[in-house]
């Protein structure tokens, strides 16, 4: 089977996972994302395109992805270490936090996405005889459909606290969608439930969207971020903080050279508490 719609973006996610994973300095080291990007066709990674602006636009993406995965590790180590023990991945792709987190003695992790990314996924684990360091339960559906009930029916207990991750992915649902999706996570989020979000830049889907840069994966982009993100999750019941790429990129010793092009106020990298 191979990647089509907007699942292949996991395994471009994977590509440049396994990239940085090959740096000395890396901030996170992913073993399995090279499976993934070689079985999605994505490995040898391509070189850089030629024209500078889509080399540009290449980096850029490829930079964000770095920073939010190691913003997201850490922001689970710090769930973890507060004793949460149930983990949801929604719309999961190729993450494979189950297999390279160190993940204390009764971690339940479900990872929820549509059918053939998980499917695909499950052939790669098999070759690569992957072994996972937790519980891991994949729950296939669309998170547009019923996922609440198909996640209880999978074992989740919302009486106990969960850190969500939506990684990549608030960026692909249309508005209405993204509020029925917090709304739902928010119901089934007991006092003490973590929540990490990666929301669109203000202005990324005029400048990388279907208009700009027609067939690419970031032609599927329809949502960025409210103007007030953290007030916005307030109204949602969840105690938030937002930062900002450079601000993340600085503290990872990664600092962007340039100065910013426009004034940053929230940023889209959400760590969030349940109230
Ligand atoms: C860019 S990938 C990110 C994957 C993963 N969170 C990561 O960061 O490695 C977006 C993922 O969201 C999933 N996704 C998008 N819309 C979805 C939907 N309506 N239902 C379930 N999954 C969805 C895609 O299948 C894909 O795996």
């Amino acid at each position: 089977m191979q990647p089509s719609g907007v699942w292949a973006t996991a395994v471009g996610v994977a590509r440049v996972r396994a990239l940085e994973s090959e740096r000395e300095n890396a901030l996170f080291r992913d073993p399995l994302a090279k499976a993934f990007a070689a079985a999605g066709g994505l490995w040898p990674a391509s070189p850089p395109p030629e024209d500078e602006a889509a080399r540009r636009r290449r980096l850029a993406v490829s930079f964000s992805i770095v920073i939010r995965t190691r913003f997201l590790d850490d922001l689970l180590l710090e769930a973890s270490a507060a004793g949460v023990r149930q983990v949801v991945l929604l719309g999961a792709g190729m993450d494979s936090r189950a297999f390279r987190t160190d993940w204390p003695e009764g971690t339940r992790l479900f990872e929820v996405d549509t059918a053939a990314p998980l499917d695909f996924k499950a052939a790669v684990l098999r070759r690569e005889r992957a072994v996972a360091r937790c519980e891991r339960i994949t729950v296939a559906v669309d998170l547009r459909e019923d996922w609440p009930g198909a996640l209880a029916a999978a074992g989740h207990d919302p009486a106990l606290p969960t850190v969500w991750i939506a990684e990549g992915l608030l960026i692909y649902l249309p508005e209405d969608a993204v509020e029925l999706l917090l709304a739902r996570i928010g119901a089934l989020s007991a006092v003490g439930s973590r929540m990490g979000l990666t929301l669109g830049s203000r202005g990324v889907v005029e400048r990388f969207g279907a208009d700009a840069v027609p067939g690419s994966a970031a032609s599927l982009w329809v949502s960025e971020m409210p103007d007030d993100p953290v007030g916005w999750l307030a109204g949602h019941g969840w105690d938030a903080d937002g930062h900002t790429l450079r601000e993340l990129a600085a503290a990872y010793g990664r600092p962007i050279g340039t100065p910013p092009q426009r004034e940053e106020r929230s940023g889209g990298l959400i760590g969030a508490v349940r109230r």
